[in-house]
Order: C-alpha cells, then structure tokens, then sequence
C-alpha cells in the first residue's frame, strides 16, 4: 500500500469506528510509533502543535511568573514564546558558529550571571536544533546538571536527528517535536513531548486535557488546555511513520547533492555538520553568501515594501510602512530571495535572531554576533520530499545565473 493509502485507512478506521476526537487508537497507536523510533524508553505524548508542547514541557518544569529560561536565541518564535505565555522572561543565548546552536560557553556565563544578578537559577534550558542540526548535547546536559536546571530540546525541526546516535529529543527532560505540514514528517499540524517516563507522560496528558480531577462534575484545580492531538491527524502521522525513514534519507540525499553542485561556487557555502558526532536530518539545506556576491536587482533590494509575509499564506499580516528594519539579511541575500521567486523557487532568509526581535526588546541576551552576523548573510533552500535531483539542479543554476560575475 502506498505512504497515501495507509494514512487514508487509518483515517477512514477513525470514521468507521467514530473516533472522530482528540484522543482514540491512531492516537494511541501513533504515540507508540513515535516512542519505537526514538528509543531509550522514553514516553511520547501527541498534541496538537510543536508550540503546545513547548509550553506544556515549561509547564512540566515548573516554569511561572517572574521565573527565567535559558532559550536560543537563533530559532522560529515558537521556541520562546510560551515562555511568556507563562508570565515568565526568556533569557537568549547566542550560537557557536559550527552548529548554529546555543553556544554551551555563553549558556554558562549566562546561568552564573543570572543566579548573581537575580538570585536564582533559570528554571529551564532549551536548545533548539536549528534546521535539524544537533546542539552540542554533551555539553548543554552537562551544564543542565552541573547546575541542577532541566534541559527542554527543541527538536521540532530535528525529528530524526541524532547525537552520537542517539535520537535528538531523548537527552533532556522532554523533547520537542512538531509535525506541522512543513516539517520531516507531517500530521497536516501537530506536534509531541517526549518524556522521560509514565508518570511524566501523565502529568503532561492531565495539563493537555483540561486537568481535570475525578469527580462526576467538571472539577478543576488546575489551569489545563486542550492540547490533545485529533484522532484524525494521528492517523495521518501512522501513515508517515512508515515512510519517516525514507524522508530522513532523501533529505541526507538532497544536502549532499547541494553539496557537489554548489561546491565550486565562490563565495557560497552550505552550512554542514560540523563532525560525525552531529547526524543532522537536513530538514531544511542552509547556505551563507559572502557580502561581496553581487547578485542580479541587488540596488533595488529593500525598496519597496511587500504584501506578504515570508511563510505568510496563513493567517493575517500586519501591513508596515517602511521596507526596512534596524536588522535584516544584506541586500545580495534579498536580491537573491526574489531572483529566485521570479523563477518559481520559495528560497528565505534565515531565522531572524530573537534577541532582535522588537518584541523582545527587553529580555536579557548573552550575544557574541554569531546569529545576528549569520541572519545577514543565510538563506534556506528548498529540501522537502517532493525536490527532486532535476530541482536540486535547476535551483543551483539559478543562483548561479544570479550572480554577476
Ligand atoms: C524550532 C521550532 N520550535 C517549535 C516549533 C513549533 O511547532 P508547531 O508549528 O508545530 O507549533 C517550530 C515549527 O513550527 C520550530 O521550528
């Protein structure tokens, strides 16, 4: 049966049997599924978005009101925004340029400036693998211990990756993951907590259940949320578990054919693992270009504002007034970005740092320029399991016919 069909049988089975709900045997049989791959005995919980189980591992380490949480600060928002959802403040932590991650240095320093200027600990630490690349797990979890402070991985776009091969996710307290329609596997939205055992897989299903206490009445004594993934989606994620494998390899296929192709380009580089310790899943392919690129339309870069958002066909867009902001990627990378628009390739600017972010403006940040210096010159290619090798083709010769030589 193909990838399609068995999705469409679990599907059709939840119509049938009328499990048409947040919770039901693909829920069940997905969070099975999803604690085989990752291994280490760990227990998983589906819910409805990576973002919910963001917030539900704060919530699962105790994170409140006037707390701190030790976050990268080079990642998607969903990262740090449930830490304000929480009353608490993210506290960012710059990147190490071999991985683009949270730099384990800076996180320490961080950690002992924080306990001297407020008198406590962070409450949490939450790397982030950045378009699937490992952290340095080893030294994050060593400090998490040093210092008694739980590890959050945000492996919502590293599902599948592996340190030292050992899967992203299962080093830390909990681990993120997301299965949004972009992501290496998909439940069309969805996402999951791994946990270290039952009796935390309980403690999270209660909270993504409207914690609810056992009475005949609604009785509540905690603030809970509904957060369970649909029986719907679940059978939908079924289906990809069964192909996880072959995206995880088509991805490894499509970097290395990137690599070949734009290797003797000059001034263009794609960002790899730094070592075989970090077994990144590719989620998306990175490349820097070096300021002095000069890229076709790059004197009308930033001159007029858009009408969209990147990622913007959901949702509503705040309209803005000016093309500019204090920070953004340098004008070849714009000019390149819409080059490639006009020949029917999506290319973006990377994660903008969130420590530059406005609404961030009044967080603490341990900053050594490494995201913000990246920000400027990266962009993502596109990496999915629908590109073939004629696209990984056409793509790369495209930029090169972008750039004036
Ligand atoms: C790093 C990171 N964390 C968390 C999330 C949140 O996942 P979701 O979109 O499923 O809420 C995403 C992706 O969207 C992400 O890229």
């Amino acid at each position: 049966m193909s990838e399609q069909g068995i999705e469409q049988k679990y599907i059709k089975e939840a119509f049938d049997t009328n499990w048409v709900v947040p919770l039901g045997p693909n829920v069940n049989g997905f969070e099975k599924d999803l604690e085989a791959f990752v291994g280490q005995d760990k227990k998983v919980v589906a819910l409805s978005a990576g973002t919910a189980a963001v917030h539900l591992a704060l919530i699962g380490c105790g994170v409140g009101p006037g707390d701190e949480v030790c976050v990268q600060s080079f990642t998607f928002c969903a990262s740090s925004h449930p830490i304000k959802y929480l009353g608490a403040t993210p506290v960012f932590i710059d990147s190490e340029p071999d991985t683009w991650n949270m730099d384990p240095e800076l996180l320490e320093q961080a950690i002992l400036d924080r306990k001297a200027k407020t008198g406590k600990y962070p409450k949490a630490i939450v790397p982030v693998a950045l378009y699937g690349m490992p952290y340095d797990c080893e030294r994050i979890m060593a400090i998490g211990k040093k210092y008694g402070i739980p590890v959050i991985e945000d492996a919502a776009e590293g599902f599948g990756s592996r340190y030292k091969g050992q899967v992203l996710g299962t080093f830390g307290e909990y681990g993120v993951l997301s299965f949004n329609g972009n992501k290496m596997i998909t439940t069309s939205g969805g996402g999951a907590l791994i946990c270290a055992n039952e009796e935390q897989k309980n403690k999270i299903m209660w909270y993504a259940t409207q914690a609810r206490e056992a009475y005949p009445y609604y009785q509540h004594e905690a603030i809970g949320y509904n957060y369970r993934m649909s029986n719907i989606c679940a059978g939908i994620g079924r289906g990809q578990m069964t192909i996880v494998n072959d995206h995880i390899a088509h991805h490894h296929h499509v970097q290395a054919l990137y690599a070949e192709l734009l290797k003797d380009i000059p001034g263009i580089h794609l960002h790899s693992a730094p070592n075989a310790d970090y077994d990144s899943n590719y989620w998306l392919c990175t490349i820097t270009i070096d300021p002095d690129v000069r890229i076709k339309g790059q004197e009308n870069a930033y001159k007029e504002t858009i009408k969209s958002a990147v990622g913007g066909a959901a949702g509503v867009i705040h309209q803005v007034d000016s093309p500019t902001t204090d920070c953004q990627p340098n004008e070849n990378i714009e000019a390149l970005r819409i080059y490639m628009l006009e020949q029917k390739i999506e290319a973006r600017p990377l994660w903008k740092p969130m420590h530059k972010q406005p609404v961030y403006a009044d967080c603490p940040a341990y900053v050594n320029g490494v995201s913000e210096a990246l920000f400027k010159v990266g962009m993502c290619l596109p990496a999915g399991p629908m590109v073939t090798d004629e696209d990984v083709q056409y793509i790369v010769d495209q930029i090169k016919k972008a750039i004036i030589r």
